[in-house]
């Protein structure tokens, strides 16, 4: 390699078309998944700790869901604000074929059909305790719970879901949802597993926002989310996926695991998914509603760190704020 003064790395950033020109890695909005809370009453609710971000009822849904379409978003991935009164130890209305993420999957595939309908599969939005699996003795227990999830995951499947997301960490979970999906009919319907989702206090305000935060009381998911100060458990959880039939796999969190995005991206090149959580979100718009931070700049800068980490997309709650800038005129 030439050095300076032949070589002036500084020579391709002089212009902005000659910068473009040799730009790496780009945004695109069909890179970007948007997640949906979905609200139980008829009115839009607004969730303080996510400014900009609305429980949706479901009388809105699909045309929300079609505005965000026309911006170029191909996903959307549904959360349900489940009543309190219908949260139980067992997580019932996970099961429940009507309940809000099984009638607002068929609401959108009804009414736009060419958009897909992620579903996370995990007790915690059902569960009066909070937590992810069903609870023996204060311990959430992996076999039991994972029976729960087959079912919970072949009725979204049922109701149209096209991505099923475990997001509930129980060891062996990919594989036994692939077969139940496989035995109910729907070979087609995808596995995207949350492969990689660390114990993290980034999900503070998504817990507020699907009510699970009151639920848990204090308490935390280190048994079974991973720890933050693990790489090579990361791999390890992966591989399992990735063996048991995972379609896609994710990274969660997002900014402060960039590292375990890209060795996990070179290690298996395999689609790889990051989730910029509700606490990223939280931070960077706190710090431009304040005016620390330029909002859409960091905005855009943390979406393209993903791509360039190795996400071959990224979950969002800026989906929509993020395709309107990249369509806007330049
Ligand atoms: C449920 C789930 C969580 C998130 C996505 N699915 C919360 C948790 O594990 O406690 C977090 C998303 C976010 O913070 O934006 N299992």
């Amino acid at each position: 390699m030439p050095q300076y003064p032949q070589s002036r790395l500084r020579r391709l950033r002089r212009w902005p078309w000659l910068r473009d020109l040799v730009q790496e890695h780009a945004l695109s909005p069909s890179d970007l998944i948007w997640p949906v809370f979905i609200a139980a009453g008829s009115q839009r609710e607004p969730i303080a700790s996510l400014p900009g971000v609305e429980r949706i009822p479901l009388e809105q849904i699909a045309t929300e869901v079609t505005l965000a379409a026309d911006l170029g978003i191909p996903v959307v991935a549904l959360f349900p604000a489940t009543p309190t009164e219908l949260k139980s130890p067992e997580a019932g209305e996970a099961l429940n074929p009507d309940n809000l993420i099984n009638r607002a999957t068929a609401l959108i595939k009804a009414a736009c059909p060419h958009v897909g309908v992620l579903c996370d599969v995990a007790l915690d939005p059902y569960s009066s305790h909070g937590h992810d699996g069903l609870l023996h003795d204060g311990y959430v227990v992996n076999d039991a719970t994972v029976e729960v999830l087959c079912r919970q995951a072949v009725l979204q499947a049922q109701a149209g879901c096209d991505i099923i997301a475990p997001s509930d960490m129980m060891d062996g979970r990919v594989g036994r949802i692939r077969t139940a999906l496989d035995h109910a009919g729907y070979q087609q319907v995808s596995i995207m597993a949350y492969s990689a989702k660390y114990a993290s206090a980034f999900y503070g305000p998504f817990r507020q926002a699907v009510g699970s935060a009151t639920n848990l009381a204090g308490g935390d998911k280190k048994t079974y989310q991973m720890n933050p100060a693990n790489i090579e458990e990361a791999l390890r959880e992966a591989e399992q996926d990735i063996r048991e039939g995972a379609d896609m796999i994710m990274v969660k969190p997002g900014m402060p695991y960039l590292d375990v995005l890209s060795r996990i991206k070179q290690q298996f090149h395999f689609p790889t998914f990051a989730y910029q959580v509700s606490g990223e979100y939280a931070m960077l718009s706190a710090a431009a509603a304040n005016g620390w931070l330029d909002g859409p700049a960091v905005m855009m800068e943390s979406l393209l760190a993903f791509k360039r980490a190795g996400a071959d997309g990224i979950l969002t709650y800026f989906a929509r704020d993020a395709a309107r800038w990249l369509q806007r005129p330049k």
